[in-house]
């Protein structure tokens, strides 16, 4: 960074402290009386123990570690220079480690609990990608509810959720963490997560400070490899990368925001001035704090940012990142920084400020230890209840992506082949990211089958993972034992239907877990088309964190059932689905591609000069492959049908009102999520072929009509500019509404804002 950047950057962020100290002297609170009290009293050692967290070591389900690092963490909470631990699970153990910061430190200050309850706690939901398919936001809320319920019957104040990265590479391990590949949809989810987990009332003991994470733009990693290089348009960070992470901030007031591991124009997102000065806490006035991702201050060593750990402390703390995760780098520099000059104070202050607001407003000064209740944690984990919510969320999680001859739903008395090692996997269902969830905890195909007295016999035709990896290990997939397929082929020349479950390990998807081929792992593709010979009444259901290339199953399979990882109830939810006990109604948050080559292709791409087929090569075109995905984005089918008519759409004011009718034309009762598009024809910066602006669950019992009305304001209208200005402006649109991205009732309208 140059010198004179560097000016500019010191300049805009301690315009922006003035600007955070003049909105609260207009409006004090009680708790900011309180927080500058406690200021005031607190030494710059212990001032800059509170920007450090540090990580328990260890099984944190069991017994606290002794060793040589807990030692020492244990020394510093004591001395009151640590302000937060991460991975501190369970009344009993963070009671030890509060009573230390309490009982120990000078002030007293209490610690916050942070943990990774990224799809449940102890309950498992479908991992959040499946969650987004379900569009359910009233569902996708109170899922994270239950998981802040959780979470905080066992100590925990604070998650590292949700992840709001828009995603289009489903070669990214981490798309199982999003709400996949669209801005609009994925502003909704942050909303309704982050709603979830804070509730009302933060000081309540069944709440939890949520974190938007990863700002920003960590789902753009070149070629899906994680942890990789990014880099996009300043239009593209506008209006695709920010406006879920503005959304949970600004609508939902998320307490905290975690930075990235990966650099925005050249510059690490943690020593990024811009994207946490400017946009967070200035433009967007964000009033929680910043935490690091793990270790990424550091990382600005490996970047080619900072000389040295001293200058990645000073560089994270100037550019706004005011808790630090794992690297030790603030109370190893900051006080030096500080008495050199080279740090103001008023930026320490200015961290402490945010963090103690946070500790204020979480309840934590009135009683550091409202969250422990050996009662409330025993009463409230993996409660009837809570099983009962996973499971409707998993339901709808569902997305049927292809349906040849009604051959689903399974009917009463057929005789069933459950073929594939994932039906009878209690494990994988749970997820990656699965928190205190016990490991074969899940609910097997195998075993919902038997509790509904399905008329099935299993045959797990081939392996899929070699030993059973951990969270940091690598996962060991079968690439050659075969000697399953001859049962399973028997099995399904037997039946009169095939459910064959294959995908991927919970292990193969998530951080560190990206891959280049999207394909079933190992043998699984193999023994698929030798089941699918031995009968054409194949079903077959997909498990995985993202989307799979599923060309050959679509070309001859005659079912195909999207699944994910979808928690604890997997089994049931799926079965429910099977049988139509449940009448799917997920639609795809995220692109299915026909091949790895076409990836990212995702539905919102703008149209390029060259559009249009034409008989010779000279279009944007593979020689190859279409353009269009497998599954478009939106895709989903149900066991009924829905008819989408009298779209019309009315300019008024600023304002343009859309009315739709839908009736479901078939048999039985059905939920239809009815999405509304946009286009704008011509603009100052070019617009995508289609935009995401509204969409609705419905549930249409047979025969029923419904009349929608959608309204289209300068919000859903307007768009940034490469300078992040929003505009607003006159001229033709198009919208579309129907049941996927590529429907094709549409009318124009045109808009003329005032
Ligand atoms: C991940 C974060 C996570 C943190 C703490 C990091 O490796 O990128 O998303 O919250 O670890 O577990």
């Amino acid at each position: 960074m140059s010198a004179v950047l560097r000016l500019l950057c010191a300049a805009t962020l301690i315009g922006s402290i003035a600007n955070a100290g003049a909105a609260m002297a207009e409006e004090p609170t009680a708790i900011e009386a309180r927080v500058e009290s406690l200021l005031g009293q607190m030494t710059l050692e212990e001032k800059i123990g509170q920007l450090t967290q540090l990580s328990n070591v260890g099984d944190t389900t069991g017994p606290l570690p002794d060793d040589e690092t807990r030692r020492r963490n244990m020394e510093l909470v004591k001395a009151g220079t640590i302000g937060s631990m991460l991975n501190v699970v369970g009344v009993e153990e963070v009671r030890i480690v509060q009573d230390y910061a309490v009982n120990n430190s000078r002030l007293g200050i209490p610690l916050i609990f942070g943990f990774d309850v990224v799809h449940g706690h102890k309950t498992s939901f479908p991992i959040p990608l499946g969650e987004a398919a379900s569009w359910d936001l009233e569902l996708i809320e109170e899922s994270a509810r239950i998981a802040a319920t959780e979470a905080a019957a066992q100590g925990l104040n604070w998650t590292f959720a949700p992840m709001a990265d828009i995603s289009r590479d489903p070669r990214w391990g981490r798309v199982m963490e999003g709400a996949g590949e669209d801005p609009y949809l994925g502003a909704e989810i942050a909303v309704a997560r982050v709603r979830g987990f804070q509730g009302n009332d933060l000081s309540r003991p069944d709440t939890i400070a949520a974190t938007v994470k990863h700002f920003a733009g960590y789902g753009f990693s070149e070629s899906g490899r994680d942890y990789n290089t990014v880099d996009f348009s300043s239009t593209t960070l506008f209006n695709v990368v920010l406006p879920p992470f503005r959304a949970a901030v600004k609508r939902a007031n998320a307490r905290t925001v975690m930075n990235a591991f990966n650099i925005v124009n050249g510059i690490p997102a943690t020593g990024n001035t811009f994207l946490q000065r400017e946009i967070l806490k200035g433009e967007w006035g964000f009033d929680g704090f910043v935490v690091s991702d793990w270790a990424s201050g550091l990382e600005m060593i490996n970047h080619g940012f900072a000389a040295d750990e001293r200058e990645a402390a000073r560089l994270a703390i100037q550019a706004g990142s005011d808790m630090d995760m794992e690297s030790f780098i603030y109370p190893d520099h900051l006080q030096d920084l500080v008495e050199s000059g080279e740090v103001p104070p008023a930026l320490i202050d200015d961290a402490v400020r945010r963090i103690l607001r946070v500790k204020y407003e979480l309840g934590l000064f009135d009683d550091p230890y409202r969250y422990l209740d050996e009662s409330r944690e025993t009463a409230v984990l993996l409660s009837p209840e809570n099983l009962a919510t996973a499971r409707k969320i998993a339901e709808r999680s569902i997305v049927l992506l292809k349906n040849d001859d009604h051959l689903l739903p399974l009917k009463n008395g057929e005789k069933v082949a459950l073929i594939g090692a994932l039906a009878a996997d209690k494990d994988s269902p749970i997820g990656n990211w699965r928190a205190m969830s016990e490991s074969d905890s899940a609910v097997s195909v195998v075993d919902a089958f038997e509790a509904a007295d399905i008329n099935f016999t299993y045959a797990e035709g081939a392996v899929l993972e070699i030993g059973n990896a951990g969270f940091p290990d690598p996962v060991v997939v079968n690439t050659e034992d075969r000697s399953g397929f001859s049962e399973a082929v028997a099995a399904a020349r037997g039946a009169d239907k095939v459910v064959i479950v294959l995908g991927e390990d919970a292990r193969q998807s998530g951080e560190g877990r990206s891959r280049t081929r999207l394909g079933f792992p190992g043998v699984q593709q193999e023994l698929l088309e030798a089941v699918t010979q031995a009968n054409p009444n194949t079903i077959l259901v997909v498990m995985s964190g993202r989307p799979l290339v599923l060309s050959w199953a679509d070309e001859n399979v005659a079912s195909i059932v999207q699944a994910w990882h979808l928690g604890s109830e997997s089994g049931h939810a799926l079965t429910n689905v099977l049988t139509g006990k449940y009448n799917p109604s997920g639609k795809l948050p995220m692109s299915f591609p026909r091949s790895v080559g076409q990836v990212p292709v995702y539905y919102n791409h703008f149209n390029t000069g060259r559009p249009d087929e034409i008989p010779d090569v000279f279009w944007s075109h593979f020689t190859d492959e279409k353009n269009t995905p497998l599954y478009p984005f939106g895709h989903g089918l149900s066991y009924t049908s829905f008819a989408y008519s009298d779209l019309a759409a009315v300019s008024e004011g600023d304002t343009c009102s859309v009315e739709v009718t839908v009736a479901n034309t078939g048999k039985v009762a059905g939920e239809e999520v009815v999405q509304l598009y946009i286009r704008d024809r011509a603009a100052s910066v070019v617009r995508p072929v289609r935009e995401l602006k509204g969409f609705r669950k419905i549930l249409l019992q047979p025969g029923e009509r419904k009349a929608l009305r959608f309204r289209l304001g300068p919000d859903e209208l307007g768009f940034y500019n490469g300078d992040g200005e929003f505009l607003v402006e006159s001229g033709m649109f198009d919208v579309f509404v129907g049941g996927v991205s590529t429907a094709e009732l549409s009318t124009p309208f045109s808009y003329e804002p005032r």
